[in-house]
C-alpha cells in the first residue's frame, strides 16, 4: 500500500527535468545501497520486498532514460551481485591466480630474459602460447567423471560462488565432456563474456522495459550470471571460452597449446586467434596484429596472455605470490577522453600522506564511467615531475580545465594533458593546503626522500593524533584482505571512531563485552540481529592468518605480498615479532636475515623498523595481541623433508639457477636465508663456495652438494 500511495504523489518519470532525474537518481541510489546494505548484510531488511523493487523499479527507469548517469558503482550494475549470502562458497582445490601486466615492449622482453634465465635455456628455445586477454569473468568449471558438478566465479581467487545452476544455461558449456579417457577430475578454467552485439541489444530491451541499463559488456556478463533465477540467466547470451585448467587427476597433453586442443576435444570453445610463438618478435607481432582487430572482434579484450607452452616449464617456474612466472598479460595502451575538472579535493590516507583527487564532470573511458581522478601531490598539480621534470610542458592543472584523462586497465585514471585553449577566464591555480583538514589543523610538511631531500607528497603531522589517519587504518584493518569484518564497513568505522567506541583495532574485540553501556541495538539502523551478527563477525575473526594479521598492522610499504613474504619468512607471530623488534633496535643479524628473504628489501626493512621503534604503535600491537590467536603460516608443502628448514645456497649451482632454487625450495617450506648462522639447517655449496661454506663449518651445519639437495627434496 505504501507503494501506491507513494508512487502516486511522483511525476513521471517521462516528465522530469534532466536535473531532477539526476538528483532523484542520486537520493535512490543512496536509498537502495543502504537497503542492500541492510538486507544481504545485516539480514535485517527495513521494507518489504514489493517496496523495495518499486524503489528499484523507479531508478531502473529514471537510468533508462538517461544512460549516461549509469556508471559501474551504480545500484544498478550490481543486480544480484550481493556480495554476500545469495550465492554458497565454493574453496577452489587449486587457487585461481591472477596475471602480472605488461605495457611497454620493454616489459615484455624482460619478461621471456627473467623466464629464459630462470630456465638456464637460449630465449629463442622456449615457445610460448599468445591469446587475446578477454575481458568477462573468469570462471572454474569442474567435472567428475565427466560430468560438470560445479561451476564458481573467481572470488578472491581461493573462494568463489557457486553458480552452477546458471552456467549450466550457456550453451559453450558441456554438461558431459565429450570424448574417451576423460581424467576422473577436470578443473576446465575460462571466461564467460557477453558479444558487444548481444550487449547493446539487451541494453536496448533493457531500457525499452525500464528496466537495467549495464555499462559495458562485462557488468552485464556479470549481472546475468548472478541472477536467482537460472532462466533470466538462459535468456541472456553469455558466451565462454577455455584457456586454462586447476585441478587434473590426469594430464591429458604436455603443453598450453595442447590443452586448448584437448578443450575442443572435449566441447568446449576455444578463442581462434590463439597461436604458438618461438621468438619475442613473434609475441610481440600476435599483439600488434591483435590490436588493429581489437575494434572488429565482437568481445571486448584488453590485451594478450603469453604463456610458457611446457607445461613441465611452467611448473618449474612456479608462482610469485599471486601470478604465474610462465605467463603475462601484454595490455592494449590506455583509453584516452577530453573532460572538465570541477573541483580539486584533498584524501588524507593512512599514513597521513595527502592525496589532490579531481573531481570530474562524469565521462566514459574504455567502458567505464569516470568521475575521480588522481591527482598525485602538489608538483603534479603544478605541473612538476618527481624528478623535476617539467610534465605536460609545464602546465599546471586548475579547477574549471578541460583536461585529457588516460585509464589503463584496472590502474586508477590519470590527468594526461591540460587543453589551455579551453582554460575558463576564471579558472585557479590550486592552492595546496597549508594546514591539514583534518580537527588538529596541523602544518603540513613535505616528506623527505631516501636522500635526505624534499619530496613531493605533502603529509599531515598529526602521527598518532591525527584521527583521520586513524579511521585510515581502522578501515584498512576490517578491510576484505585484512580481517574482513563483515558489518565493519568504512561507515560504520567513521561512527563507531566518532562515538568513541573504537579507537584502535584491539578496541574492535571488546566491544562486545562493553556493550551494555553501548547499547548498540537501540542506535537507529541497528537491531537485535544485526547487532548479533556484527558480534559473531568479529567473533568468527579471533583466529586469523599470520599474513592478514601483519597486513591489518598497516605498516608503510606492507602490502600483501610483503605481508605474505614475510609470513612465509618466520612462519609465526612469535619469530617475526621478535625479529621487528630487534630490527627496530638496529640488530645486523637480525636485518640481515630479514633482507634475505625473497621480495624483502632496504624499503620494507627501514619502515618495519621505524613502526615498531614507536612505543605508541607497539602498545598497540600488545593490546590487539592479547585479543586475537595468530595462526602460524601455512607452509607450502609441510610433509617435504626439507619444510621449515633454513637453507642458504652458496657457490655455483649447475642443474638450476638460484631463483630456480631459492623458489622451489620456498615452495617446499624452507626458508631460504643469505646468510650462514647457528640456526641454519642446510648449507647448498656448488663449485666457488667461500665464505659460507666457511661459516658452516664453523657452525657445524651440514653442508650438501646440489646433487644430495635434490636427492634429499626427491628429485
Ligand atoms: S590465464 C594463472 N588466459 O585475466 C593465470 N587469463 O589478469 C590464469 N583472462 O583472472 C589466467 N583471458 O579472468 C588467462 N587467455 C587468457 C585470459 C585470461 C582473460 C583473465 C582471467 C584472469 C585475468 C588475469
Amino acid at each position: 500500500m505504501a507503494r501506491a500511495a507513494k508512487a502516486k504523489t511522483l511525476p513521471d518519470v517521462a516528465d522530469l527535468t534532466k536535473a531532477q532525474a539526476k538528483t532523484e537518481w542520486k537520493r535512490l541510489a543512496l536509498e537502495l545501497e543502504e537497503h542492500d546494505r541492510l538486507y544481504y548484510q545485516e539480514d535485517a531488511p527495513k521494507i518489504s520486498d514489493a517496496e523495495y523493487d518499486a524503489l528499484r523499479a523507479r531508478f531502473n527507469a529514471i537510468e533508462a532514460r538517461f544512460p549516461e548517469f549509469v556508471t559501474p558503482e551504480s545500484p544498478s550494475q550490481k543486480v544480484g551481485a550481493a556480495p554476500l549470502g545469495r550465492f554458497r562458497k565454493v574453496r577452489h582445490a587449486l587457487p585461481m591466480l591472477s596475471l602480472d601486466n605488461a605495457f611497454a615492449e620493454e616489459d615484455v622482453r624482460d619478461f621471456v630474459g627473467r623466464i629464459a634465465r630462470f630456465l638456464k635455456l637460449a630465449d629463442d628455445r622456449i615457445d610460448f602460447s599468445a591469446e587475446p586477454k578477454i575481458d568477462g569473468l573468469s570462471m572454474s568449471l569442474r567435472y567428475e567423471g565427466g560430468e560438470l558438478v560445479t561451476a564458481a566465479t573467481r572470488g578472491d581467487g581461493a573462494e568463489g560462488e557457486d553458480v552452477t545452476a546458471n552456467i549450466r544455461t550457456l550453451e559453450d558449456v558441456p554438461q558431459k565432456l565429450k570424448g574417451r579417457n576423460i581424467p576422473d577430475i577436470c578443473e576446465v578454467r575460462g571466461e564467460v563474456y557477453m558479444t558487444k552485439h548481444a550487449f547493446l541489444a539487451l541494453n536496448e530491451r533493457q531500457k525499452a522495459a525500464g528496466d537495467t541499463v549495464f555499462a559495458n559488456p562485462r557488468n552485464s556478463a556479470a549481472g546475468s550470471l548472478r541472477q536467482k533465477d537460472p532462466s533470466i540467466t538462459a535468456s541472456r547470451p553469455l558466451g565462454f571460452f577455455a584457456y586454462a585448467w586447476g585441478e587434473m587427476s590426469a594430464m591429458p597433453e604436455q603443453t598450453q597449446t595442447g590443452m586448448i586442443h584437448w578443450f575442443e576435444r572435449c566441447g568446449f570453445k576455444t578463442n581462434p586467434l590463439t597461436k604458438l610463438c618461438h621468438s619475442v618478435d613473434q609475441l610481440l607481432a600476435f599483439h600488434h596484429k591483435i590490436e588493429e582487430q581489437r575494434a572488429e572482434l565482437d568481445y571486448d579484450i584488453d590485451g594478450v596472455v603469453y604463456k610458457v607452452d611446457r607445461i613441465d616449464w611452467q611448473e618449474r617456474l612456479g608462482f610469485v605470490s599471486r601470478t604465474p612466472r610462465w605467463a603475462i598479460a601484454h595490455k592494449f595502451p590506455a583509453e584516452r577522453a577530453m573532460t572538465v575538472l570541477k573541483d580539486i579535493e584533498i584524501q588524507v590516507g593512512r599514513t597521513g600522506s595527502f592525496t589532490p583527487v579531481g573531481k570530474l564532470e562524469p565521462v566514459g573511458v574504455g567502458g567505464v564511467i569516470v568521475q575521480n581522478v588522481t591527482l598525485h601531490n602538489e608538483d603534479y598539480v603544478k605541473g612538476v615531475g618527481n624528478k623535476g621534470e617539467s610534465l605536460r610542458e609545464g602546465r599546471d592543472i586548475r579547477i574549471g580545465d578541460t583536461v585529457v584523462i588516460q585509464r589503463a586497465g584496472d590502474v586508477i585514471p590519470q590527468v594526461v594533458d591540460v587543453i589551455i585553449d579551453k582554460r575558463p577566464k576564471d579558472a585557479r591555480p590550486f592552492q595546496f593546503p597549508k594546514k591539514c583538514p583534518c580537527p588538529l589543523h596541523t602544518d603540513v610538511v613535505r616528506e623527505e626522500t631516501a636522500t635526505g631531500e624534499e619530496g613531493a607528497r605533502a603529509r599531515c603531522t598529526g602521527e598518532f593524533a591525527c584521527p583521520y589517519q586513524k579511521i585510515e587504518h581502522l578501515k584498512l584493518f576490517c578491510s576484505r584482505r585484512a580481517f574482513d569484518i563483515d558489518g565493519l564497513g568504512e561507515k560504520q568505522i567513521e561512527f563507531f571512531f566518532e562515538q568513541g567506541w573504537v579507537k584502535e583495532p584491539a578496541d574492535i574485540f571488546t566491544l562486545s563485552a562493553r556493550n551494555a553501556k553501548i547499547k548498540l541495538e537501540e542506535i537507529e539502523g541497528y537491531g537485535e540481529t544485526s547487532v548479533r551478527n556484527l558480534f559473531n563477525a568479529i567473533e568468527a575473526r579471533r583466529r586469523i592468518a599470520l599474513e592478514r594479521f601483519i597486513y591489518a598492522l598497516g605498516m608503510r610499504h606492507v602490502g600483501e605480498t610483503t605481508a605474505l613474504a614475510l609470513a612465509r619468512g618466520y612462519g609465526s607471530w612469535e619469530a617475526f615479532h621478535e625479529a621487528c623488534l630487534k630490527v627496530a633496535r638496529d640488530d645486523e643479524e637480525a636485518i640481515a636475515d630479514m633482507d634475505a628473504l625473497d621480495q624483502i628489501g632496504d624499503t620494507v626493512i627501514h619502515s618495519i623498523a621505524a613502526y615498531f621503534k614507536e612505543s605508541h604503535n607497539r602498545g598497540i600491537v600488545e593490546r590487539l595481541t592479547k585479543e586475537v590467536t595468530i595462526l602460524d603460516a601455512e607452509r607450502p608443502k609441510s610433509n617435504s623433508a626439507v619444510a621449515g628448514k633454513t637453507v642458504v645456497f652458496t657457490g655455483t649451482l649447475e642443474r638450476m639457477t638460484r631463483d630456480e632454487a631459492r623458489a622451489k625450495a620456498e615452495r617446499l617450506g624452507a626458508k631460504v636465508s643469505g646468510s650462514v648462522s647457528k640456526k641454519t639447517d642446510y648449507v647448498v655449496a656448488g663449485p666457488g663456495a667461500g665464505s659460507k661454506l666457511a661459516e658452516a663449518k664453523k657452525h657445524g651445519v651440514a653442508v650438501l652438494t646440489e646433487e644430495e639437495w635434490l636427492k634429499l627434496v626427491g628429485e
